[in-house]
């Protein structure tokens, strides 16, 4: 055949398969609109062999110089291109917004159900009838699931990958939790500026995001245990070849998936598929943020989990992997241990997740992890010698002063606080409370309880991880590391402390957050589940009868859509009119 034969002339338009397929709307009609779609695309240089009715693989990549946890991605969407053309298929990649969690203001959070829009119409839009989802950073995966989950084409995700070690002085440092401590010992007085700059020259050795189990950490494990990754995924570093190779395998993969019609996001994001990532989570001693990326990720496929589903759920599973922020090692000894599949296997050993759940690679869960085993138990611990034993995952907390819920992660808290009363010192804003907090003469003592409102999804807005404000200078000195905080804001999954965060309803939306004085006493019970204010109703109701509601950050663009729009924490922070599929059908036919 003439390289100049049009596909048409060919006869490759006409094959049965090709025109069930859904890329044949495009590229396999006759006339005009053929030749719109097919001419175009001919000028990137391909032969009309692409055209043949063989599955087009759209590779959704969120590279991006802004994002370093991501801005090698598209060396893994050479890979997956590789796979593609291996198994058959045309790879097309395309890039996606994407949400870098250092530069972003006012805060990553604020942007990832905007790319998740942008990946569900993006998908739905274009002739593809497959697609590997390219993340890293901590957003950038769930924007992508939920995106994916709306249209319900075959999907696969792949993350960039954790980064090496962080080394400084001979020691390990973890991206996030070290910065933590060691900006804290600065403040402090213990380590100089000299010592800083050098730390943070040594953290951040290679590509990929933090290697903490972070909130990117977690919800690559989330993915992965989802059944949205190829076994082994969440953990590859990413300067490993084996980055690579997964990569590939996930092009070969998705083109099987588009021949055999699935499995397809809903017949693996089921129930059955969110418990064990639950489950999975409190295993890992993963980020508070799974809760609201889990939830939103449900709310898509009409998965319905409440709350107390990453309470209940996990009231029996132990801290399994030994990783900071709650534990010791690093991504890089996780994936030495043998990764997720060990973790799985020995929560399925103990008959705590649902070993039949589908996974993408179209086994169960259960078979695909059958026989992992830990090659480092000091990283990845059996069941009968947990890190931490049952019940040290997210406690889901009630009371006056969070009707609608919080959260606390027990395994990062300090355990002779987990139930304190103290007497409230209230912050409407972070900025309010970093400057407070460098005082000398602020009243505080480690005894109190510090408010921070107003950092909540509306109020923000974007409900930024602020809830681990650093403790007040004065306190610090005293050699105090750790004191009881509450906030409507989010934690970053690095982070650890006595933080009860998410309170809902957030302080912008009225919730009693609002209304709490400087002074009153709270009393937080994570054994009970209880955080209350000791005011009485009347007194609430006579505040409440004062109070008036902040005006908007924005009231244009994005933001406007977004604080008008946004559900509370303990729905997903998704928007309303997100929630729900809509399919891979186009409207209308372009012509
Ligand atoms: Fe991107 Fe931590 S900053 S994963």
């Amino acid at each position: 055949m003439s390289e100049r034969t049009s596909a048409s002339e060919a006869g490759l338009v006409a094959g049965a398969g090709h025109l069930a397929r859904r890329s044949a709307q495009w590229f396999g009609v006759s006339g005009r609109t053929g030749f719109l779609h097919r001419s175009w695309m001919r000028a990137e240089g391909f032969t009309p062999e692409v055209f043949d009715g063989r599955p087009v693989i759209g590779i959704a990549n969120s590279f991006s110089e802004l994002t370093p946890c991501n801005s090698h991605l598209d060396r893994v969407a050479e890979a997956v291109k590789r796979g593609v053309w291996q198994a058959g298929g045309f790879p097309l990649e395309f890039p996606t917004m994407s949400l870098g969690e250092t530069l972003l203001r006012p805060t990553a959070m604020l942007y990832r159900n905007l790319m998740a829009m942008e990946v569900e119409e993006n998908l739905r839009a274009n002739p593809l009838d497959g697609v590997v989802l390219l993340s890293g950073c901590d957003k950038t995966t769930p924007a992508m699931l939920m995106g994916a989950a709306s249209v319900d084409l075959p999907a696969i995700l792949v993350t960039g990958g954790p980064m090496l070690r962080g080394r400084w002085r001979g020691h390990d440092i973890g991206s996030g939790t070290d910065v933590w401590r060691l900006t804290e010992e600065h403040r402090a007085g213990r380590l100089t500026a000299e010592d800083l700059l050098e730390a943070e020259t040594c953290m951040n050795r290679s590509n990929g995001h933090c290697m903490t189990m972070g909130t990117a950490s977690t919800m690559a494990c989330m993915a992965e245990a989802l059944g949205m990754s190829l076994k082994g995924s969440a953990v590859i570093p990413a300067p490993d070849a084996g980055r690579m190779r997964i990569a590939q395998l996930a092009g070969q993969r998705i083109v099987e998936m588009v021949l055999e019609d699935g499995p397809r996001p809903s017949q693996v994001l089921t129930r059955a598929a969110f418990e064990n990532a639950i489950r999975a989570n409190a295993a890992i001693g993963g980020s508070t943020n799974a809760v609201i990326h889990l939830m939103a990720i449900a709310g898509r496929v009409g998965v319905e989990l409440e709350l107390e589903d990453f309470d209940r759920l996990v009231a029996d599973v132990p801290l399994l992997v030994d990783l900071m922020p709650s534990g010791k090692w690093l991504m890089e000894d996780f994936h030495d241990a043998g990764g997720l599949p060990v973790v799985l296997a020995e929560l399925a050993g103990a008959g705590l997740i649902d070993p039949a759940a589908l996974t993408i690679s179209g086994k169960s869960i259960g078979d695909q992890v059958a026989g992992a085993t830990s090659w480092r138990p000091d990283v990845v611990r059996s069941m009968a010698a947990p890190v931490q034993e049952a019940g040290s995952g997210t406690a889901i907390l009630r009371g006056n002063l969070c009707p609608d819920g919080a959260v606390i992660k027990i395994s990062a808290a300090t355990p002779e606080l987990l139930a304190h009363r103290g007497r409230a010192v209230v912050f409407d804003s972070l900025e309010e409370y970093l400057v407070a907090s460098e005082r000398d003469d602020l009243d505080v003592s480690a005894d109190d309880i510090l408010v921070l409102r107003y950092a909540g999804p509306r109020g923000y807005p974007g409900m930024p991880e602020v809830g681990n404000m650093p403790l007040p200078a004065k306190i610090l000195r005293t050699g105090v590391t750790d004191m009881v905080r509450i906030s409507d804001a989010r934690m970053s999954g690095t982070g650890y402390g006595t933080v009860v965060l998410h309170a809902a309803p957030e302080a912008a939306a009225g919730g009693p957050l609002a209304l709490v004085r400087t002074g009153d006493m709270i009393e937080l019970d994570a054994y009970a589940r209880r955080l209350v204010m000791e005011v009485s109703d009347e007194e609430l109701a006579s505040r409440r009868a004062l109070w008036t509601a902040p005006e908007p950050a924005s009231r244009r663009g994005w933001t406007r859509l977004y604080v008008d729009h946004v559900l509370q924490a303990d729905k997903g922070c998704d928007l309303d009119f997100l929630v729900g599929s809509s399919g891979d059908t186009v409207p209308r036919e372009n012509h």
